[in-house]
């Protein structure tokens, strides 16, 4: 599209892990972009493709910004908080990606096919969902809608692009450091030992780490807190009970969740199968038969399988995983702005 037929749009962290799958969507997705300004930290010098050109991303330019019609902010809580209030209160829709708003009560946080209806024409600014979360909210909506949840346990497996590209850089220098590993001479299996780490908290290659974020002085890490915060304002249930222990584990995209969801009253297997096969945004496995972040990659739906009954009769426990990168992160932001579109609230502004 040329300038001047189409929307201007702004991805401030369009160099990261979400910012480069973002600007693919846009393209494969056909969003009527006239012209992208993408923009990185500007500390080396960068671009990303788009509509087979290489387009420069130098540091962020707030007047550029301004000028946009649509704003995608994918960098950090702090870049965040710096930009988005001057651009929403210029009128630029501004998605933004990291947590630095979700939990603001005048807000909105989306996820379309969840609740679309939380989306307002004056509230310019909003808000993406934390990853882990996403899948659960959207696994478990047509539940909690029509029956209820009224608790969630889970664990969750996060993949390592969920903590940026410099952490799946360590993730990868680690497994090539340790790339000749064999049994021992004797057979037995090689003892590993803590090993070392700068961007995580421990060593990633062949381990699981319990720790995603810091912890509060309550014990849980504000990966955990995010997810009990984020799904209660996302189902609208401030009374939900949520309990999560959030785990990092060697895989490169995709997070996987089991999770236990107590109902208001129980329901049969068969109806539970039922209504997750009905849920919007979600792929539900043939019995048997379940889903991996590996085989959730690249992918833009939730999947889930393994659909059992828990430890009471009100109790299911299901497996979940979604690519965090895509329905984490940039699928859903891109999402909110075609339904933005959608609704006729997303122009261009006179220039
Ligand atoms: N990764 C996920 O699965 C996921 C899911 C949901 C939400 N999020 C959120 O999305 C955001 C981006 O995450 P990510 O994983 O893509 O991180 P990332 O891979 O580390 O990329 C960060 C991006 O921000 C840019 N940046 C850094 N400092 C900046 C500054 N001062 N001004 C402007 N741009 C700056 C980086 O530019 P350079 O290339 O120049 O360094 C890069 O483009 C975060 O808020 C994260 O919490 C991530």
């Amino acid at each position: 599209m040329r300038p001047g037929s189409g929307l201007a749009v702004g991805v401030v962290g369009a160099t990261g892990m979400v910012g480069r799958e973002l600007v693919a969507l846009l393209e494969k997705r056909r969003f009527p972009v006239g012209e992208l300004r993408p923009f990185s930290s500007g500390r080396a010098a960068s671009s990303v493709r788009f509509q087979g050109r290489a387009i420069p991303a130098p540091g962020v330019s707030a007047a550029a910004l301004r000028s946009c019609d649509l704003v995608f902010l994918v960098s950090s809580d702090e870049v965040a908080l710096e930009l988005a209030p001057a651009l929403a209160k210029a009128g630029v829709w501004t998605i933004d990606d990291s947590a630095a708003f979700r939990l603001n009560r005048n807000i909105p946080l989306v996820i379309p096919e969840v609740n679309g209806s939380a989306l307002r024409r004056d509230r310019r600014l909003i808000a993406g969902p934390n990853c882990t979360m996403t899948g659960l909210a959207v696994a478990g909506a047509l539940l909690h809608e029509l029956i209820g949840v009224r608790e969630v346990r889970l664990a969750s497996y996060q993949a390592v692009s969920g903590a940026g590209k410099a952490a799946l850089a360590e993730l990868f220098s680690q497994h090539s450091a340790l790339a000749g590993l064999r049994t021992e001479r004797d057979g037995r299996a090689p003892v590993l030992g803590p090993g070392k780490s700068s961007v995580l908290p421990r060593a990633i290659a062949y381990n699981a780490i319990p720790q995603v974020g810091r912890f509060g002085a309550d014990g849980y890490s504000s990966e955990e807190t995010k997810v009990a915060a984020e799904l209660r304002k996302i189902w609208s249930a401030p009374a939900l009970k949520v309990s999560a222990t959030a785990v990092r584990v060697p895989s490169v995209r995709g997070h996987a969740l089991a999770a236990w969801l107590t109902l208001a009253r129980p329901v049969t297997l068969s109806r539970a199968r039922a209504l997750l096969a009905r849920t919007p945004g979600l792929v539900l496995s043939r019995e048997g038969d379940y889903p991996t972040p590996r085989s959730a990659g690249g992918l833009g739906p939730v999947y889930a399988g393994r659909l059992r009954r828990g430890a009471t009769a009100r109790e299911l426990a299901l497996w979940i995983t979604s690519d965090n990168l895509l329905k984490g992160a940039a699928l859903n932001s891109v999402q909110v702005a075609e339904e933005l579109r959608r609704r006729g609230w997303l122009s261009r502004r006179p220039r």
